[in-house]
């Protein structure tokens, strides 16, 4: 019998890795103690986010801060496979207690986030898209067995965990389940835009990109 080959062709890069870095209890106690965005009465079974976007300018974690960074630049470099320049352009921390969950959304203004799992016990990350790829193409209600694969599926589960980190693109629109576990589950995200030199001059593409920060 020849071999086959599935190839998952053209596919989106979802990075997701435990890390080593887990807050000491002191650490995570400064987290908790930031300012947080007041919510209001719609949003009671929502995530509360913090009241700073620019998180790390605001407050010193430096050593999260680094952790990030190590992840977003093996991401760059490693994975997109790209000589391009990216630059934190927001940062901020959301939590969400018990019997909530975060509602499907996408990330705009933004190439990709980072999210660090500072604490979470319960709920999964749920990747989704409207329509797999076969179905955008035909537009057409395919009739699926029940166990659906990553050519022909509409959403992912990723299980994630304390001290995970998660790298999505900013299109790919996700959720988060309900949060079972009495204790809140927090996290800390920060969105990347492209700066400086992009696009080649014989392509009449070049363009010197800045950011405000
Ligand atoms: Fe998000």
């Amino acid at each position: 019998m020849n071999p086959n080959s599935i190839i998952p062709l053209f596919s989106t890069p979802l990075y997701h890795t435990q890390t080593d870095y887990v807050m000491e209890t002191k650490e995570f106690e400064r987290l908790n103690k930031i300012e947080w965005f007041e919510p209001g009465p719609d949003d009671d079974k929502v995530s509360v986010v913090s009241n700073s976007q620019q998180f790390f300018k605001d407050y010193d974690f430096k050593e999260l801060e680094n952790v990030i960074e190590k992840h977003k630049n093996f991401y760059v470099d490693e994975v997109l496979g790209m000589k391009n320049n990216f630059t934190m352009t927001q940062s901020w921390v959301a939590k969400t207690k018990r019997g909530n969950s975060h509602p499907p959304h996408d990330h705009k203004n933004c190439i990709f986030s980072v999210v660090y799992y500072a604490r979470c016990y319960s709920g999964d990350l749920v990747l989704t898209t409207r329509n797999n790829f076969i179905e955008d193409k035909w537009n057409l209600d395919f009739n699926y067995k029940f166990t659906r694969n990553i050519f022909n599926s509409t959403s992912y589960n990723c299980k994630v965990k304390t001290g995970d980190i998660v790298i999505i693109p900013g299109h790919v629109e996700h959720m988060t389940t309900q949060n079972d576990s009495d204790f809140e589950r927090y996290i800390v995200g920060a969105n990347y835009f492209i700066s400086g030199g992009i696009g080649q001059e014989k392509k009449v593409t070049k363009m010197e990109l800045s950011i405000n920060e």
